[in-house]
């Protein structure tokens, strides 16, 4: 569709609705071209299958500086008369704010953002209005509008992962010497700190913030220019609007520049990796908040009732951050089926990249601030985790290693011997540490009194000193190094 013949369209649907007087689905043009007349031919299926003005309203920032950076350069070109690009401008600049607002009219009948701001453009400024879209295409518009959106983003969900990190990390600090069982197959293993438990999504989310800033160098380079698919015969510059939108450098090749994607599937990729750590840490947080475990209990901020189970604290928001990430890899899986097999250059299935896109954002912001919430109030059973480390004979590594140090037996050896300790432990249903010395010299003569020593697990998370070890001394002095690794900004005060 043409600007003209959409405006003209535009029009039609607003005088076919005033002619029929459809009360409340006239308030808008977008809901009396979308409301109850199902029954019709094509127009009517195109109506609701081709717009794309529902969510991609959500890039008009982006929209509108890009068409500034493009205005600004065509006159600094002498491509359109500076008087022109003045006023273009300054209509650009009124129509942000009608937007910010909320006094501005989208009208589906023009399709898309870039339509309705430029057709509200020439309204505003007259003809010269429609001097912005020179030596540019849609095709270009809408990928330079879609990184600078996903750049955006990237940045924001950058310092939520960081007021995550700071909250993990003060909590760790808090609990550097808190002991509770360590888990392998959701089996009790060896005991470990609850600051180190913790510290390990600290470099899980460090992680990830290198995958977003490595996708967010990548993408950094200006499609602005490609115009259609082929570059123009007007003298532009694309280095120049690349520089004025923050871009690195223009795409190097125009074909690639409109139909390039990569950036968005590398950004979801990102996000969906992200939203795998946060579901981990989610499902620790509902199997810690069990009765079964007690090892923490939620806020109530971040809990639920029960309609008729008057004792249900439920961890909704945990719940349903660990179920959300559905959704997060989902998108990433949408956005590469749609891509797979598509031709150059640009196809209109590739205005389906923007949903998938605002919905995984949307969704991994609300998800890293409910993580950090749920982490910042929830309340340390450090009693419960002790406790929960008396079964499960969690010191057998430290009674074997005892063997090697100071028997001088071949690991294997000890591990044998140190199994064969737990057998008769657990045939009398007691801790390795309530066995006598007797007992123990019965199934290995080279265990002297000193053995007892490393039965506690206190001494067993204490003496886990190599380096990227448990001990409370390791945790204190890596959530030092944590805090100048990842924290720059206010976060790194431990707010
Ligand atoms: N609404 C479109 C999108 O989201 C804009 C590009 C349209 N280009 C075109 N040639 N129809 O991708």
């Amino acid at each position: 569709m043409t600007l003209t013949s959409a405006i003209k369209a535009s029009r039609r649907s607003n005088n076919k609705r005033a002619t029929r007087g459809r009360g409340a689905a006239a308030a808008s043009a977008a809901s009396a071209m979308w409301g109850g007349r199902f029954s019709g031919g094509p127009s009517a299926v195109m109506e609701r299958i081709n717009p794309s003005i529902g969510f991609d309203r959500k890039m008009y920032r982006q929209d509108i500086s890009g068409s500034i950076a493009h205005a600004e350069m065509l006159a600094a070109k002498r491509i359109i008369p500076p008087a022109d690009a003045k006023a273009i401008v300054a209509g650009l600049k009124r129509i942000e704010a009608e937007i910010d607002r909320g006094a501005f009219a989208f009208k589906v009948a023009l399709e898309d953002i870039h339509l309705n701001i430029e057709s509200r453009l020439i309204e505003l400024v007259g003809p010269a209005g429609g001097r912005v879209h020179t030596a540019r295409s849609r095709n270009d518009q809408v990928a330079t509008d879609l990184r600078l959106w996903v750049r955006d983003a990237i940045d924001e969900i950058d310092a939520a992962l960081e007021r995550l990190q700071a909250v993990l990390i003060r909590r760790a600090e808090e609990h550097a010497d808190t002991i509770l069982p360590g888990f392998t197959h959701l089996q009790p293993a060896q005991p470990v700190t609850f600051g180190h438990h913790l510290l390990a999504y600290v470099e899980m989310f460090g992680r990830d913030r290198g995958r977003f800033a490595d996708a967010r160098r990548r993408m950094n380079e200006s499609p602005l220019g490609s115009a259609a698919l082929a570059g123009t015969s007007f003298p532009i510059d694309r280095h120049m609007t690349a520089k004025a939108l923050g871009f690195d450098r223009p795409c190097a090749n125009s074909l690639d520049g409109v139909s390039d994607r990569d950036f968005a599937v590398e950004y979801l990729a990102a996000a969906a990796m992200c939203a795998v750590h946060l579901s981990r840490l989610a499902e620790e947080i509902v199997l810690w908040c069990s009765d079964q475990f007690r090892f923490i209990r939620l806020s109530d901020a971040f809990t639920t009732g029960s309609s008729i189970m008057p004792q249900k604290r439920n961890a909704d928001a945990a719940e349903l951050t660990r179920g959300k990430t559905g959704r997060i890899i989902g998108a990433l899986n949408a956005l590469l089926v749609v891509l797979k097999g598509l031709p150059l250059t640009f196809n209109k299935d590739m205005q389906e990249d923007k949903e998938p896109v605002f919905d995984a954002t949307d969704t991994l912001v609300v998800c890293l601030a409910a993580a950090a919430g749920m982490v910042a109030d929830m309340a340390v059973d450090a009693g419960a985790m002790r406790r929960a480390t008396a079964g499960g004979f969690m010191t057998a590594t430290d009674l074997a290693d005892w063997l090697v140090r100071a028997g001088g037996m071949p690991f294997r050896q000890a591990h044998h011997a140190a199994g064969r300790i737990v057998k008769l432990a657990e045939s009398r249903e007691i801790g390795l540490d309530d066995l006598t010395l007797a007992d123990m010299r019965a199934v290995e003569p080279r265990v002297t009194a000193d053995v007892f020593k490393v039965l506690k697990v206190e001494s067993a998370v204490k003496t886990r000193t190599s380096y990227g070890g448990t001990a409370p001394a390791n945790v204190r002095r890596a959530c030092k190094a944590a805090r100048r690794r990842f924290l720059k900004g206010r976060a790194a005060k431990g707010t």
